[in-house]
């Protein structure tokens, strides 16, 4: 009935590309089943990867993805219903959307971006090579839309069982509750979804006092034109804040930033006629009060405040709790938890470490933060997809709780706190993180050492060019980005594009 041991395994065969997986997979005679939650970066990496074993390792697994969506793409999905809160949008996907990193950066190894796409394009883009990638890979027919994951619940005990899958599908003229069991559970179901949302003091008041105030997330901005001719506070400055500060102030009369930080250097200049203020205090009913007792009268606040780890479908299935309060490992071994910013206990942010399942029957994949997704999703599909086609690919729990351990231990040394800091990497070390976790494959024997790092020399050289956002822009406002873009298509062409237009741009600002 459950299959989670007695692998039959062969040597490993063959040296080949890495990211060629059928070239070194093991090959085995068993059935099972793998449930993935999610169709965006990172649940389409863990089902290519699943799906570059060799038919004859594969053959007999039963794989499904669920997406609550009707395509892939996850945040770079447009919605189809806009919705207001309580509700949560399905993307804080917006209109104006471009990306503020490079495309061969968000790029799977080994699958660049068409030829044409701009450096920095518009969202649409992202969804389209996704899908591309998906047509590519032959993922579509393991992939079921609009099936919203409601609860999983693990049926067994600390060394055997199952997970039962509780998923609504849609299919237009209802609703339909269906159950699937798996004994692998995949959750990759973003990052980017339950805003975390600041209650200020006299907010009501504030809010009841004159009509057309407003208080609202980022996840719900959509379009500036309603800020038209209004004076606006965006509290925040990370990614959405940014965006928002940057398309509002050209259309407000006047944009306030509220920061709880104001950083030595800015990683983007504020747009100018934008003011600074501290962090909110409090609320009048005539205004906002800020914690240096200025006060101003404004129209409407825009809180880009970020987002909340969560996952509601493990909690509803009791196999994760939700306390923000908690702050140590004391209750590793009581299960899962999240504190909203922190899942844990999980092996290098990917495996559960829960004693109340079978080990390696759940995974996540896309929760580390400042790192680039794509390739990271690679890698850490990597690891869960051996894992699972072979159990002794990745250290025991015990063994892979005392390296946890090292970690947050390394963590405090460099002044900062594991429960605080959650899934954040820290000192830039994204591509480090990446190679560590392939690496780790590689010494193990699971997959062969070819004495390379995971991540391509040119992905690290990406941080480099401190010259090259700026060059892109000058290339839009001069026309002539076809000509830089034109048979541009492999890897080495775009790095090289980025490489020549970085040098470009310095040569421009140095004669200026
Ligand atoms: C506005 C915005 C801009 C960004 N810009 C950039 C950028 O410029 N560069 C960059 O590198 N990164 C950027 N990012 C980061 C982006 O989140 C990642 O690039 C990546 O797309 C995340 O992929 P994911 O698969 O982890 O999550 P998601 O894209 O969120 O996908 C998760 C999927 O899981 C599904 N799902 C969730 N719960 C359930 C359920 N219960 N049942 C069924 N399905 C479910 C969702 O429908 C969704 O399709 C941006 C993010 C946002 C929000
Ligand atoms: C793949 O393996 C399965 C199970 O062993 C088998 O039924 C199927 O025919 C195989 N498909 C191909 C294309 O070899
Ligand atoms: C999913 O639902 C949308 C409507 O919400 C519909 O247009 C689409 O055809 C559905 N897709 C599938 C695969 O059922
Ligand atoms: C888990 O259940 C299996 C099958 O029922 C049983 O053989 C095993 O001893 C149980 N393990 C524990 C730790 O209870
Ligand atoms: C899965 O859950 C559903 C709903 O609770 C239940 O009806 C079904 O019996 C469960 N299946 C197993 C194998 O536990
Ligand atoms: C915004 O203010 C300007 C100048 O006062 C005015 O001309 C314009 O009509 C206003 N626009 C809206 C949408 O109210
Ligand atoms: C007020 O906020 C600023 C930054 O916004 C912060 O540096 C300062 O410590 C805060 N002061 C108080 C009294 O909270
Ligand atoms: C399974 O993993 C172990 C590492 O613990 C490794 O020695 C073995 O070669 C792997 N087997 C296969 C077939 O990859
Ligand atoms: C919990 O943290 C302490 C202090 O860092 C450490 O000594 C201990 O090994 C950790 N326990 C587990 C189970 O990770």
């Amino acid at each position: 009935m459950v299959n989670v041991h007695q692998f039959v395994l062969s040597a490993v065969a063959g040296l080949g590309a890495q990211k060629h997986l059928n070239d070194y997979a093991p090959t085995a005679e068993f059935t099972k089943s793998i449930a993935i939650v999610g169709a965006g970066d990172g649940g389409l990496a863990m089902l290519k990867t699943l799906l570059d074993f060799p038919n004859s390792t594969r053959g007999t697994w039963d794989i499904t993805l669920f997406d609550q969506r009707h395509d892939v793409g996850g945040v770079w999905l447009p919605e189809l219903h806009p919705v207001s809160p309580p509700d949560v949008p399905e993307t804080p996907l917006y209109p104006l959307l471009k990306t503020n990193t490079p495309v061969p950066s968000m790029t799977y190894p080994g699958f660049p971006f068409a030829e044409g796409t701009p450096l920095y394009p518009r969202h649409e883009h992202i969804q389209r090579y996704l899908s591309q990638f998906a047509r590519h890979y032959g993922l579509y027919p393991y992939m079921r839309f609009n099936h919203s994951v409601t609860s999983t619940v693990w049926v067994g005990n600390s060394t055997v069982g199952r997970w039962n899958i509780t998923y609504e599908h849609s299919d237009g003229t209802g609703r339909r509750v269906g159950y699937k069991l798996a004994d692998h559970l995949v959750v990759a179901s973003g990052n980017n979804h339950y805003p975390h949302v600041v209650a200020w003091p006299g907010q009501d008041k504030w809010l009841e006092g004159a009509p057309g105030r407003e208080i609202l997330h980022s996840v719900y901005y959509r379009n500036p034109e309603k800020y038209t001719n209004k004076t606006v506070v965006v509290v925040g400055y990370g990614a959405s804040g940014r965006d928002a500060v940057l398309q509002i102030s050209a259309v407000a009369r006047k944009v306030y930033l509220s920061l709880r930080s104001i950083p030595e250097r800015w990683q983007e200049p504020i747009p100018e006629g934008v003011e600074i203020k501290p962090q909110i205090s409090h609320f009048t009913r005539r205004g906002v009060v800020f914690n240096d007792s200025s006060s101003l009268e404004v129209d409407a606040i825009l809180s880009a405040t970020g987002y909340e780890v969560r996952v509601p479908f493990l909690s509803r299935g009791n196999a994760l709790a939700t306390d923000a309060n908690i702050h140590s490992n004391e209750t590793y071994t009581q299960g899962l938890t999240t504190n909203l910013r922190y899942l844990f206990p999980l092996y290098r942010h990917i495996v559960s470490l829960c004693p109340n399942h079978a080990p390696r029957a759940l995974a996540f994949i896309g929760l580390p933060i400042f790192i680039a997704n794509a390739p990271s999703d690679g890698a850490q599909s990597l690891l869960v997809a051996h894992m699972i086609a072979n159990s002794s690919a990745t250290p025991s729990r015990d063994d892979a709780l005392r390296e946890l351990a090292t970690y947050e231990e390394y963590l405090r040394r460099e002044g900062y706190d594991p429960y605080t800091r959650g899934h954040r990497l820290i000192n830039g070390e994204g591509s480090d993180y990446q190679d560590g976790v392939v690496r780790l494959l590689k010494e193990r024997g699971v997959i062969p050492n070819d004495g390379r790092p995971y991540v391509e020399q040119w992905r690290r050289d990406i941080e480099k060019y401190q010259y090259m956002k700026r060059g892109w822009k000058r290339v839009e406002e001069l026309g002539v980005a076809d000509e830089w873009l034109r048979g541009v298509r492999t890897e080495t062409q775009w790095s090289d594009l980025m490489k020549r237009l970085d040098q470009w741009q310095k040569e421009y600002e140095s004669s200026q």
